[in-house]
C-alpha cells in the first residue's frame, strides 16, 4: 500500500460519515467560491470538461447547465460513496451530459489532448503528488484548453479553519507525523511561488489569472453545530482526532473555548467566518 492508497483509504473510511453530515457547510461554503470563479473561467456552451477530485459533483451539474447538451462534463473522484451520491443527483437533475467515474487523478488513464477545461474546486491540494495529477491534466488538454482550479489561500488568511485549529492547539498536541490524513491537506497550494513552480512542472507554462478571493463563509447554522463542525472536520478535527484518548478527555474544555472563541462572529442564521482562496487558470 503506497501512501496514496492511505489517503484514498482516509477519504473512503474516515471522512464521508463527517462530509455527509456537514456537506451542507462543506459544499455551500466551495460554492460561495467557486459562483464567483465562474465569470473568471468563462466555460463555454459545448466545452468538454473533466472535474477532478469531483466530490458529491455539485460543480459538474452547474457546469452541464453551462456547457450544454453539445458540451460534457465528466466528474473524477477515488470516493466511492460521493459517487453514489453524484450519480444519483445527476439523475434527478436529468443531465445526461454529466457523467462521473471512480479513479486516482493521478493515475486515471484519460485521452490524450481532448478537454477544454480540467477543473477543481479544492481538490488538487489533495492528491498526493500534485504535479503528477496536473501532468495528468496537462495530458488530457487540448492545445489551448485550460485548467482552472480554486485552492485555499494560507491558514492565516482562513479564520474559518485557523481560529477553531488555533483553540485545539492550546489544549492538544499537533498531529504526529504518522497521523492518518486525507493527502497534502488544504492548505498545500497556498503559496503563489509554489504553485508557479508546481505548474512549470507539470507543463503550464502560460499562467493567465491568478487571482486572490475573499469571502464570508458559514461554519454552521448555529454556534453548536460550528462546534461540532471544527470538532470533527478541518484542521481541528484531524487534532482531536489523532488526540485519541488525551482529545476525548480534553474534548469539554476545547468546545467551551471554541464556544468563547466564535460567539463574536455568530449572526441570526448561523456563524460567519473570513475564508480565502486563489483562482488560477494555466493554458496549455
Ligand atoms: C475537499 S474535497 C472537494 C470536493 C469537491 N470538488 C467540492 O468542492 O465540493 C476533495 C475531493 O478530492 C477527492 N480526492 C482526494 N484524493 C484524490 C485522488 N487521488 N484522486 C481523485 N480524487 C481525490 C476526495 O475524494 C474529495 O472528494
Amino acid at each position: 500500500m503506497n501512501n496514496n492508497d492511505d489517503f484514498i483509504s482516509c477519504w473512503n473510511e474516515i471522512l464521508v460519515p463527517k462530509w455527509n453530515r456537514f456537506r451542507h457547510l462543506l459544499s455551500g461554503n466551495g460554492a460561495v467560491h467557486s459562483r464567483m470563479a465562474y465569470a473568471d473561467f468563462q466555460i463555454r456552451p459545448g466545452d468538454k470538461v473533466l472535474d477532478i477530485g469531483c466530490g458529491y459533483g455539485e460543480t459538474c451539474l452547474e457546469m452541464g447547465r453551462l456547457v450544454g447538451p453539445g458540451g460534457e462534463v465528466l466528474g473524477l473522484d477515488c470516493t466511492e460513496a460521493f459517487l453514489e451520491i453524484a450519480n444519483r443527483e445527476r439523475d434527478e437533475a436529468g443531465l445526461d451530459n454529466v457523467k462521473f467515474v471512480l479513479g486516482d487523478a493521478q493515475t486515471y488513464e484519460l485521452p490524450a489532448n481532448y478537454y477544454d477545461v480540467v477543473y477543481s474546486r479544492f481538490g488538487v491540494m489533495f492528491f498526493q503528488n500534485i504535479v503528477y495529477a496536473l501532468k495528468n491534466a496537462h495530458k488530457t488538454l487540448k492545445p489551448g484548453g485550460k485548467l482552472c482550479m480554486i485552492v485555499w489561500r494560507t491558514i492565516r488568511d482562513n479564520p474559518c479553519w485557523g481560529l477553531a485549529k488555533d483553540v485545539a492547539l492550546k489544549h492538544l498536541p499537533p498531529p504526529g507525523e504518522n497521523a492518518q490524513t486525507c493527502g497534502p491537506g488544504p492548505f498545500a497550494l497556498a503559496d503563489e511561488e509554489t504553485d508557479r513552480a508546481m505548474l512549470k512542472a507539470a507543463g503550464f507554462e502560460n499562467v493567465v489569472l491568478f487571482k486572490r478571493n475573499d469571502a464570508e463563509v458559514c461554519i454552521g447554522t448555529s454556534l453548536e453545530e460550528a462546534i461540532d463542525f471544527q470538532i470533527l472536520v478541518g484542521p481541528s478535527g484531524e487534532i482531536v482526532r489523532e488526540a485519541a484518548e488525551l482529545g476525548r478527555e480534553k474534548l469539554p474544555v476545547v468546545r467551551e473555548d471554541m464556544k468563547a472563541s466564535m460567539k463574536k462572529y455568530e449572526k441570526a442564521d448561523g456563524v460567519y467566518l473570513p475564508s480565502s482562496t486563489w483562482f488560477i487558470m494555466a493554458r496549455k
